[in-house]
């Protein structure tokens, strides 16, 4: 385990932020000169103090917004600004309410020009792959909490790319709920082949879920553009099951290492 190493990865990074200089507004700058990359099939998590801005470099990552200055590559590819490269889910998990979760899952398929049978026959099939069969004909106010952000999650694969973006995909639910759901997540990327960045509040959820932990730091809203304060490399070998992660003295030291970067 180590802090602050960009390690020696060879390979092309599926995700990379480099230098990304963002503003909500064109002018006043939330974060300034971050960078981080995302291996192929890997998990690796954004922890910051609320307001430092995750969000906003989620949205640029994701393409949604145009950075001041950086760019953001898939697979080596330039795609700075470039909307629908890279699958999200965003803060909440905004299931339309007067949609049945079949409908809401496969809302990305349909609005790409699928017809709504054949997106219904893509979707089905996956159901229960993702714990939620028997749920298609629900309303999302029909669902558990859980059960929500399994369909949300759902919706998000269905957007159909390798890179998946969540920003705090668990933080409404109930600790118990939260400890379950991130470890079938975990589960999921493995089994899908997706390579991941997750934002979160939740320090032990980040390090449970990564191999690597970006802390961003900073106050934008007292006029200090927030950066990356440090990396921090989660070290499982040997570990031979993800539950008992969480007593090991590896944990805690990477733990550790998260807070102090967090200031
Ligand atoms: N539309 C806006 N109007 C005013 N300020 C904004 C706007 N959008 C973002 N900001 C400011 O940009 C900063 C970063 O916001 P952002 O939503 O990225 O933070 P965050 O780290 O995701 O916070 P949280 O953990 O609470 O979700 C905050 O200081 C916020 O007040
Ligand atoms: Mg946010």
């Amino acid at each position: 385990m180590a802090t602050g190493e960009k390690g020696a990865r060879a390979t092309v990074p599926a995700l990379a932020a480099q230098g990304l200089t963002l503003s909500w507004n064109g002018v006043e700058v939330v974060v300034g000169d971050v960078s981080l990359e995302v291996g192929a099939g890997e998990i690796c998590c954004l922890v910051g103090r609320s307001g430092c801005g995750k969000t906003t470099i989620l949205h640029a990552l994701a393409g949604l917004t145009t950075p001041l200055a950086g760019r953001v590559l898939l697979h080596g590819q330039d795609v700075t600004g470039q909307p629908g490269r890279v699958s999200y889910m965003l803060q909440k998990d905004l299931l339309l309410p007067s949609r049945r979760i079949i409908d809401n899952v496969c809302l990305p398929l349909v609005v790409s020009g699928m017809g709504r049978a054949e997106a219904h026959a893509r979707a089905e099939p996956l159901f229960g792959r993702f714990g939620l069969a028997g749920t298609q004909r629900l309303w999302p106010s029909e669902l558990s909490g859980g059960m929500r952000q399994r369909a949300a999650f759902l919706r998000t694969y269905l957007m159909g790319t390798d890179v998946t973006l969540l920003d705090e995909p668990f933080s409404a639910l109930d600790a118990l709920t939260r400890v379950d759901m991130r470890r079938w997540f975990v589960g999921m990327v493995g089994e899908l082949g997706l390579s991941a960045l997750v934002i979160t509040h939740d320090v032990d959820e980040a390090v449970f879920m990564a191999s690597r932990v970006y802390v961003l730091a900073g106050a934008p809203s007292a006029g200090e553009a927030s950066h990356v304060s440090g990396e921090v490399a989660v070290d499982r070998a040997g570990m031979s099951s993800e539950e008992a992660f969480e007593l090991t003295d590896e944990f805690l030291i990477a733990k550790r290492r998260v807070m102090a970067l967090l200031g």
